[in-house]
């Protein structure tokens, strides 16, 4: 398998969903193979994707060992995109997992017995630190923090930092922070400001250049079950996605143009 990469950030609403849905869809239309698992019981990238719980394997049958990983794959309406769709059943998986030895490694086995290889593989971890995250670091070779720029931000985060240390102790010592992306942001508001130094200068370099801004186009596409490209490819949230694509496969934007 290429690179197994968890959205992590136990707080609500900061942009993982979002970025796991259009950050794999820009990946994906620059030819690579990619999956994406959503692990959150509300679904938000299943819908996200426009894709309906029709009673297929999900990824609370790959978790409870009921399917295996080439079972749950289904098509996107982006090329080279598969999703292992959500159910709310993985509400239940908290207390089911905690009885069992393997609990923090289901999905890890679970993904290294697929017989097919993407180039990525995203896991949208759902609002908490429970089995289900710890599953999704386990799992994975690094880890994409977004971060929202607003008041507290960078509260949490030293939680999370604290988990990802605890992972690497116990179960995952090679478990990486790929990058904290910072979104959300509005370039009209001191505080968007006062976040995106705050970070960078507590985070350095882990900090992805690509900010994202706030444009209600991302959520308006979400909301019609599509990624942001196939809503509006001009808008300032879907040239953002891009670019962060961009920063992740190394490539600038000249170099793609001349391809
Ligand atoms: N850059 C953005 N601009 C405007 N709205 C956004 C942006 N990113 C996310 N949203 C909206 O904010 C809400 C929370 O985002 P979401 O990705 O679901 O967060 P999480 O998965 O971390 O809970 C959603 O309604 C989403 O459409
Ligand atoms: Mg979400």
């Amino acid at each position: 398998m290429g690179k197994v990469i968890a959205l992590a950030n136990q707080k609500g609403g900061v942009g993982k969903t979002t970025t796991a849905i259009n950050l794999s869809s820009a990946l994906a239309t620059r030819g690579c193979s990619v999956l994406v698992i959503d692990l959150d019981s509300q679904g938000n990238a299943t819908t996200g994707f426009g894709i309906s719980n029709n009673g297929s394997a999900n990824s609370y049958d790959l978790l409870a060992g009921k399917a295996a990983l080439d079972g749950c794959r289904v098509e996107t309406s982006i090329a080279n995109l598969e999703l292992v769709p959500s159910c709310i059943d993985l509400v239940g998986a908290e207390v089911e997992l905690a009885e069992q030895d393997d609990r923090h490694t289901r999905l890890r086995s679970a993904i290294s017995q697929s017989n097919v290889s993407f180039d990525y593989v995203f896991i949208d971890c759902p609002p908490a630190l429970g089995f289900l995250t710890l599953n999704a670091l386990c799992a994975a070779d690094a880890v994409l923090v977004p971060l929202q720029c607003e008041f507290f931000a960078l509260e949490g985060l030293s939680h999370l930092l604290k988990t990802l240390a605890r992972v690497r102790r116990s179960l995952n010592p090679s478990l990486e922070i790929e990058g904290v992306l910072l979104t959300m942001h509005d370039s009209r508001n001191n505080l968007s400001e006062m976040i995106v130094q705050d970070a960078r200068s507590h985070l350095g370099k882990k900090v992805y250049k690509t900010l994202i801004p706030r444009n209600v186009r991302i959520s308006e596409a979400s909301s019609h079950g599509k990624p942001i490209l196939l809503y509006d490819r001009t808008c300032s949230g879907n040239l953002a996605y891009e670019s962060l694509a961009r920063e992740m496969l190394g490539v600038s934007e000249e170099e793609e143009a001349a391809k």
